[in-house]
């Protein structure tokens, strides 16, 4: 990964945070600066080489997002799905479908090894380190939580066509960092669309929340302990994200 950040940054994230909670001013200006959320891509749905639908597929058969997207829970991709995996059905189902024709080209092509050049929708900068496996499952034994598909994704299981629904800017990564709480959800219901919790989990979820220690988080920048001394937390910088 590409290091755009020379190592006196490593120092200079806790300084302008401090800045920001203590003093105010400058802190804050840079903060918000850096935090803008300019050039996000919201709503950006390309066009696919195959008409396939989340709609369908997803939600009126009801298939979970894991069946396709296999690496989500295991690295920092999910990965989109190889021919081989449409092809568990779609060698009986509708196997003569004007609208699979690119599917079948990538199949018989190269015996599955060649693949659908689908479009990619999501992308972060390369400067920004993002791993899914560290989404979908937090914390640790009684405080583990998932932060849900959805809530970064929207309701896929809706859309005919993918479109983005969230900036993905940096102020979006540090305002959920910043408070997760309402943004967890048990582990089970990670891929579930349209899931709330009640009064319950939301208390529950507060007190994940304490335990989790996201970079970037402004609350877990500095914290007074016992003794009402500050405590500035390292893992707070900016390079939790730009490594
Ligand atoms: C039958 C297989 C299948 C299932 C089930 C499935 N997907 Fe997908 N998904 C795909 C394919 C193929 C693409 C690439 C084409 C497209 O964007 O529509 C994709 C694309 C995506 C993308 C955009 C990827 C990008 O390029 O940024 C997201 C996000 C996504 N899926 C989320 C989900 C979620 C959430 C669920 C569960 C609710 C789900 N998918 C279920 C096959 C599947
Ligand atoms: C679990 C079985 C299953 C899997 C896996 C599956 N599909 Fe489907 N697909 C279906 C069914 C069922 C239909 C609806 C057929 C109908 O309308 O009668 C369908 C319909 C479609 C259609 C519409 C075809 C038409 O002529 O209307 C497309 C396109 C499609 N699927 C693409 C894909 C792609 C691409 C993948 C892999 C990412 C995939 N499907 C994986 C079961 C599956
Ligand atoms: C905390 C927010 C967040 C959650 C939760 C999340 N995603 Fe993503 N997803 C992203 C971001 C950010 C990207 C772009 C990643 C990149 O550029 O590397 C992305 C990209 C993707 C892609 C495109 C391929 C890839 O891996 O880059 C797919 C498919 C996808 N997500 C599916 C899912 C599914 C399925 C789930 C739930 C099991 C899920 N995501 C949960 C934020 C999230
Ligand atoms: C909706 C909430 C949410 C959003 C949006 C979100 N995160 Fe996170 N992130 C979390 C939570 C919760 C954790 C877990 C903290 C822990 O386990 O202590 C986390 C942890 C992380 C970690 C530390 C885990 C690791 O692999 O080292 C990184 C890095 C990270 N997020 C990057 C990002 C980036 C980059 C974005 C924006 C593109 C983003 N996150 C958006 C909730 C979110
Ligand atoms: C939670 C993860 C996260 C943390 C923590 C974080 N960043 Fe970022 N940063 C991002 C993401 C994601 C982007 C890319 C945003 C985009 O593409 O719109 C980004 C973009 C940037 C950019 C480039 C803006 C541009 O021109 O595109 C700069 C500079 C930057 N961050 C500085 C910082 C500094 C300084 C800190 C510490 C105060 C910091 N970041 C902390 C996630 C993070």
């Amino acid at each position: 990964m590409a290091q755009i950040f020379p190592k006196w940054w490593n120092k200079t994230p806790a300084l302008a945070l401090v800045g920001t909670l203590v003093g105010g001013g400058g802190g804050a200006f840079a903060l918000y600066y850096w935090a803008s959320p300019w050039n996000t891509d919201v709503g950006y749905a390309p066009r696919q080489p195959i008409p396939y639908s989340h709609k369908l597929h997803a939600g009126e058969m009801g298939m979970d997002c894991r069946y396709c997207h296999s690496y989500v829970e295991r690295g920092p991709h999910s990965g989109v799905p190889s021919t081989a995996v449409c092809m568990n059905c779609h060698q009986q189902v509708k196997k003569d479908s004007e609208k699979l024709q690119a599917l079948r080209d990538s199949w018989e092509g190269g015996n599955g090894t060649k693949s659908v050049a689908w479009v990619k929708i999501h992308k972060t900068p390369d400067f920004a380190y993002f791993n899914h496996s560290a989404h979908v499952a937090v914390g640790v034994g009684e405080n583990r939580a998932a932060v849900g598909c959805e809530t970064c994704h929207g309701r896929i299981d809706q859309m005919e066509v993918v479109a983005q629904n969230q900036p993905l800017s940096m102020s979006w990564c540090l305002d959920c960092h910043g408070n997760p709480a309402p943004n967890l959800r048990p582990v089970d219901q990670v891929t579930a669309m349209g899931w709330k919790g009640d009064l319950s989990w939301n208390e529950k979820a507060t007190r994940i929340a304490k335990t989790l220690n996201p970079p970037g988080s402004l609350t877990r920048v500095a914290q007074y302990n016992e003794k009402g001394e500050l405590e500035l937390h390292a893992t707070a910088g900016c390079t939790g994200c730009h490594r």
